[in-house]
């Protein structure tokens, strides 16, 4: 590290903004490499903030701002139903055409990159509105083990469940702390399965009817994401739909095989 990158990344201005951010995100940028503190300056400069304290509050008073913030540090920060119009139409639409199609309600569910679990979770909420049969599988990788530790204790803040429609948290949750903390309930959480994977390295399975993969893929070299999407079309069983995140955007879908399918959405013919 150059030593003014190093004065910038121990100056009082910083810490005080890293103490200030841990107490409205519970995140602790301290236990980050200094890559991270890198990417937090790179994202002042794109968004032309000359204090620190002007970074936080425009942190602090706009949500797509956190979001973007997070997302910037690759950060496995997820919520529940996160970007919900894709997953209405998953309910509405999806999984009902699917069921329609083959005939059955057993589908396969992939969440790649699943963080701490809300994804999974919600597709396994999912499964049960659109009445696919428990053993119904939703499988669920990370490569962070920390983060898949959290997923299976399947506690949660209500800040995570905020896109969560109120009929959804008094169906599949069990509050605590006088409701500050949501507890998956054990139906819910049975029909997941975590995982350890690395999907720069690990090998893909196959017949997949639905695969997310979201807000993932975007730390990645172009020719990596390349290399990972064949892999997705491949694990796709054909009209299986692959939905990626709300800023993504597969330029090369034709060549690899996919259809669009609507926004952020692709499926194998
Ligand atoms: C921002 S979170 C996305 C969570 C969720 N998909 C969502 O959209 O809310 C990105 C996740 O990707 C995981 N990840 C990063 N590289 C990975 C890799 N090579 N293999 C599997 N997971 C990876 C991170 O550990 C992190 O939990």
């Amino acid at each position: 590290m150059e030593k003014e990158e190093q004065n910038i990344y121990n100056s009082p201005e910083y810490e005080d903004f890293k103490q200030k951010l841990r107490k409205i995100i519970g995140l602790d940028l301290n236990s980050y490499k200094t890559q991270i503190h890198r990417r937090v300056h790179m994202l002042k400069d794109r968004w032309n903030v000359k204090t620190y304290g002007e970074y936080f509050d425009m942190i602090k008073n706009d949500d797509k701002k956190l979001r973007e913030f997070l997302d910037h540090l690759t950060i496995n920060v997820s919520e529940f139903f996160r970007n919900d119009k894709q997953w209405w139409r998953m309910r509405d639409q999806l999984i009902p055409e699917l069921i329609k199609k083959r005939a059955h309600k057993r589908l396969k569910l992939w969440s790649c990159g699943c963080a701490t679990g809300e994804e999974p979770y919600s597709l396994a909420i999912i499964s049960v509105v659109t009445g696919l049969e428990a053993s119904t599988p939703v499988l669920a990788c990370d490569i962070d083990q920390g983060a898949l530790h959290l997923a299976q204790q399947g506690h949660y803040l209500r800040r995570q469940l905020m896109a969560a429609p109120p009929e959804y948290l008094s169906k599949y949750f069990t509050t605590a702390d006088k409701g500050e903390t949501y507890q998956v309930n054990a139906d819910i959480k049975r029909r997941v399965t975590f995982k350890r994977f690395n999907m720069i390295d690990d090998s893909f399975g196959t017949g997949f009817d639905i695969i997310l993969c979201r807000n993932v893929v975007i730390y990645f070299t172009p020719a990596t994401k390349e290399q990972l999407y064949k892999k997705f079309f491949n694990a796709l069983a054909p009209g299986g739909y692959f939905l990626v995140g709300s800023t993504e955007q597969i330029f090369e879908y034709k060549q690899i095989g996919f259809e669009n399918a609507g926004p952020f959405l692709y499926t194998r013919a």
